[in-house]
Formats: C-alpha cells, structure tokens, sequence
C-alpha cells in the first residue's frame, strides 16, 4: 500500500496544497469582520500571536504524526500508537472535515451561481434591496440551491478522483498564484475608492478593551478554522510530503500565506463596504448581501467595471472554496483506500453521496447549516487539535518528533528552536486550547 501512496513533486507544491486547504471562506467572510468588531489591530496583534505561539505547533505536529506514519489520520494514530484508544478517537476526526463539507459545498455551491449572476450582469445598477431579494429568492428556491450544491461538489470529485499529483496538487499550483493575484488587484482597487479611509480605520484602530475572554476564544477558534487544524486536512496532506522535504518550511509558509491572505482580503473587503456606506457584517450575508451592493454603486458609472470586478471577485471566491473543500474530501478518501481497502473511484462515490446527503438538507434547513457550523468550529476543531497536539507531545517519543522535525537530522536544528518548540507542543498548546474548550462549553 505504502509503495502505492503518491508524494507531492515538492516543498513548494506541498505548500500551495496547505496553503490552498488554509486559504478559504473563512479569511474572506470571518477575519475582516472579526478583526473590526473585537478591537481592530488589538484583535490583530492576539490573532498572530495565537497563530504562531499556538496554532502553528498544532500545525506541525500534524505535520509531524502524518509524515512519520506516511497514512491517513486513523491509520496514523493507529501505527504511531499501541492500542486502539488513539486510533478510535482519530475517526472524529475523519468525520468532522466530512460535516464542514456538507455546509461548505452548500455556499460553495452559492459562490458558482453568484459567478454566473456576475457574467449575467445582474448586479449593474441593481438597488441595494434588489441585491438582497436576489439572494433571499436564490436561498429559497426550491431546487436551485441544490443544483449548485451538488456541482460544486462534484467539481471537488473530480479533482480528488484526478489523485493527489494529477488532480489536487495541480489544481492549487495553478489556482493559489491566481487567487492571490485576483484578491491584491481587489484590495488596490477598494482602497483606491473614495471613502476607503473609514474601512481601513475599522480594520486597524486599536482598541483593547474589546479583548474580552469572548474575543480571545474566538481569535483562537478562527485562527484554527482558517489554518484548517484538528480535522486531518494538514496530517493527510502531510503523509504526501517526501521525508527529504523541510517541514517546518511548509508548516511555517503555510502559517504565513494564511495571515498574509486573510490581511488582504480584510483590505478588498472593508474599504469597499465602507465606501458605499454599508454596514459591515459577517457570515455569507457579507459576501452575497453587502458586498454585491458595491458593485452595484460602481455600475452607475462604468458598467463593464462593475461586472469586471464582481466576476473577478466571485471567481476568487470560488477558488479559494474549491481548494479547501478537496483538502476535507481527500481525508475522507485517503481513510477509506487505506483502511476499508476501496479503490480511490469508489471511496470517493462513498464520500460524495455521505456529503451530499447532509449538505442537501444544510442548504434547505438553516438551523441545521448553522449547527453543523458550530459542533465543529467550537468543539469538533478543537477536540482533534488536542487530539493531534497530546498524541504528538505526549504519545510519541520526543526523538521521533524531533527527528521528523529536523527531516531526520536532514535540516539540523538549532537546540534552542527545538526546545521553545518542543515546550509550546507538550505545555502552552494542549493547556490554550482545552481553557479555549471550556470558554466554548461555559459561553
Ligand atoms: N481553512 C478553510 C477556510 O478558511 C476552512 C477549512 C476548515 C478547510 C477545515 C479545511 C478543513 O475557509
């Protein structure tokens, strides 16, 4: 089986991979708002810290159990540990990326038919209650939502069918460089729109009282959904990283790219929103209510402009939500072909009915959509990255970690980084996130 299991070509690609499983809906809807609401650059200044200090060594012991084993997350747990205590637990965390993707092809599927809207120019000179009872009529149609649903997630099949060379780890080489390129020409050109001032002072004014425990658990709670830790995503992607590649070069890239993109889609976003006198809000409602008003506004002047822009950006939108959701089918897949023995067509038909099926009812049973949302952002996440960081600190033998992360002594470390690394695994990570996991029960 082991001979079978394909590697990504290099450090590069294996970044792009992470980096396009990183990079999602959760940088364009969540962190701007986020950072506005919960004290502006305050919120920023906790949001890196976290990432780094907290986020980044649950990162690379993922990293670290997925390289060493060279499996899937339940087959990791299982060969990297005696027993099968570590291993049962794992299938949370084959499930949970499962449930994410359910209601994430749902507004996937939403971003596919905003695309087709912004080649139909149907946002030029539209008024702002127009924008709104579009997406009103569109969320409640009897099957559209579902059409779009299901090809949305279908796309993702076909490229996890493709294999992990051919399919997903073309597709982000091709689609991470556009998207990155596609978001900084949104972000100069909002904040080239009069009035773009306000929006950057949202974004930025310091404020720390906002800081309350709230804000703290949800800076934590984000900076894990964005850097999709505690589902399997970055283990599995990085049992196909070759053991002569860096990994804390991918773990630390990938940590970079994240906050670097999620900065400048805050920058395309809010000046925007603040120039065409919007409030600000957060969840879909920003990406297919408020920010369709803006190009609405431009649409007076210029109309190919504003269709210009809105497909620009809906293309983007479509990217950076296709890139995350094959890294979420890829865990399900690589579990069933190595575990049940399924060949790859097969696990991922098994995958695509699974997902579908509880998508489906997502799409039409907001309560549901919204619960999902919340079981795995507030616990399931955060239960797998205790998982994952305990197994690494505790489970396994300190020289096995340090050994992967060094490469195998191929990238020597200096003793110092390792200690503050080994430390932040075994103490300050697993004590964050279980005071973060109690804050989520109490609140
Ligand atoms: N990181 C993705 C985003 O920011 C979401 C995601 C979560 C992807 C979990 C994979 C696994 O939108």
């Amino acid at each position: 089986m082991e001979s079978n299991r394909e590697n990504f070509a290099s450090n590069l690609t294996a970044i792009l991979a992470l980096a396009g499983s990183a990079i999602g809906l959760g940088n364009i809807w969540r962190f701007p708002y986020m950072v506005g609401e919960y004290g502006g650059a305050a919120f920023i200044i906790v949001y890196l810290a976290f990432s780094l200090l907290i986020s980044l060594p649950i990162m690379l012991s993922e990293s670290i159990i997925g390289r060493r084993s060279r499996s899937n997350t339940f087959g990791a747990l299982r060969k990297l540990s005696k027993g099968r205590t570590w291993s049962s637990l794992s299938l949370l965390t084959v499930l949970s990326p499962l449930i994410i993707l359910s209601f994430y092809s749902v507004v996937g599927g939403w971003s596919i038919e905003y695309l087709f809207k912004a080649f139909g120019g149907a946002f030029v000179n539209a008024d702002p209650d127009n924008v709104r009872a579009q997406f009103a009529a569109f969320t409640s149609h009897p099957f559209l939502p579902l059409v779009f649903h299901t090809g949305f997630l279908l796309l993702c099949a076909i490229i996890v069918i493709l294999g992990v060379k051919s399919g997903i780890e073309k597709f982000n080489k091709v689609t991470m460089p556009l998207l990155f390129c596609l978001i900084v020409s949104m972000a100069i050109y909002s904040l080239s729109l009069p009035g773009a001032r306000a929006g950057v002072d949202y974004l930025l004014k310091p404020d720390f009282s906002l800081l309350t425990p709230k804000a703290l658990a949800s800076a934590l709670g984000q900076s894990f959904f964005s850097l999709s830790l505690g589902v399997g995503t970055v283990l599995t992607y990085s049992s196909y990283i070759s053991p002569k590649e860096n990994i804390l070069v991918s773990g630390v890239g990938t940590t970079v790219f994240d906050l670097l993109f999620a900065l400048i889609a805050g920058f395309a976003v809010m000046p925007a929103v603040f120039a065409a006198g919007i409030e600000p809000g957060a969840g879909p409602a920003l990406i297919f209510e408020t920010v369709p008003f803006i190009f609405c506004k431009m649409g007076s002047a210029a109309p190919w402009i504003s269709s210009v822009v809105a497909i620009l950006f809906f293309a983007a939108i479509c990217f950076a939500a296709l890139s995350s959701a094959i890294s979420m089918f890829e865990v399900g897949v690589a579990y069933l072909v190595e575990e049940k023995g399924l060949s790859r067509r097969k696990s991922v038909v098994c995958i695509f009915l699974g997902v579908w099926a509880l998508g489906a009812l997502c799409a039409y049973f907001p309560r549901l959509f919204s619960l999902c949302d919340t079981l795995t952002s507030n616990y399931l996440m955060m239960f797998g990255a205790l998982l994952f960081v305990v197994f690494a600190g505790w489970v396994m033998k300190k020289e096995d970690v340090l050994s992967e992360f060094s490469s195998d002594g191929r990238y020597p470390l200096n003793r110092k980084l390792s200690g503050v690394f080994y430390f932040l695994l075994k103490w300050v990570a697993p004590i964050a996130v279980t005071l973060i996991f109690i804050t989520n029960f109490l609140s």
